[in-house]
């Protein structure tokens, strides 16, 4: 399976969803990570210590791919109409993280519609701040309403994924309390994606 993970708006958590979702399918089939982000944030990542996956940039991506089970890719933020292009063609899931304010949400809206028909996406909404704040569940009642295919769960907001990403290691493996229930909302994004 090939998973593009795409987004208009850049600090959406598409690199930590990338490498988070190939953590997880890592531990059951071989898994690629691809950093197809020039800004090289996912490898910039994986330097600063582990990653429990394989990595490499997307040059590289096209000799390293027939040896996994699945790919992974990280991409850049704006990605224009040529790019957007060649990435929806080249996979089989497209994950368009969000988080839950109007800006980044209008963002996504824009690359909905310009999405090539027939696209096969899904929105994660990312990043979530906790209660009192309704503001993921509110963005969930519009997906709903205005019938746009989306995970019916949300990637909650913790600081053990800032410390994830300074030690260069996923999250399940930071030195904070909420790691272990951090990993539960990538965990939940993995198993809906195996059962497809
Ligand atoms: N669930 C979360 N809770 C708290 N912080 C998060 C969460 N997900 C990501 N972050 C933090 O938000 C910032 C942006 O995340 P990330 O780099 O994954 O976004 P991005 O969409 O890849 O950004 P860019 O467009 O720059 O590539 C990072 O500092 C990251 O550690
Ligand atoms: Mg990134």
């Amino acid at each position: 399976m090939i998973i593009t993970v795409l987004g208009f708006k850049g600090g959406v958590a598409k690199t930590t969803t990338a490498l988070h979702l190939a953590a997880y399918l890592q531990q059951y089939e071989p898994t690629l990570l691809v950093d197809g982000d020039p800004n090289r944030s996912a490898s910039a990542w994986a330097s600063r210590g582990k990653i429990p996956c394989d990595l490499c940039d997307e040059k590289a991506a096209i000799k390293q791919a027939p040896k996994y089970r699945h790919i992974v890719i990280d991409t850049k933020a704006r990605p224009n109409e040529e790019d957007l292009e060649h990435l929806v063609e080249g996979c089989d899931l497209l994950i368009l993280p969000t988080t839950p304010d109007a800006l980044a949400l209008d963002a996504m809206l824009l690359m909905v519609k310009s999405l090539p028909k027939g696209t096969n996406y899904k929105i994660l909404l990312t990043i979530v701040p906790p209660k009192p704040s309704r503001a993921g569940e509110e963005a969930l009642a519009l997906f709903q309403e205005e019938n746009l295919p989306h995970y019916p769960f949300v990637i909650r907001r913790f600081s053990a994924y800032q410390r994830a990403a300074l030690s260069g290691c996923a999250v399940f493996d930071s030195k904070d309390r909420s790691s272990k229930t951090a990993w539960g909302d990538y965990q939940k994004l993995g198993r809906e994606i195996v059962k497809g």
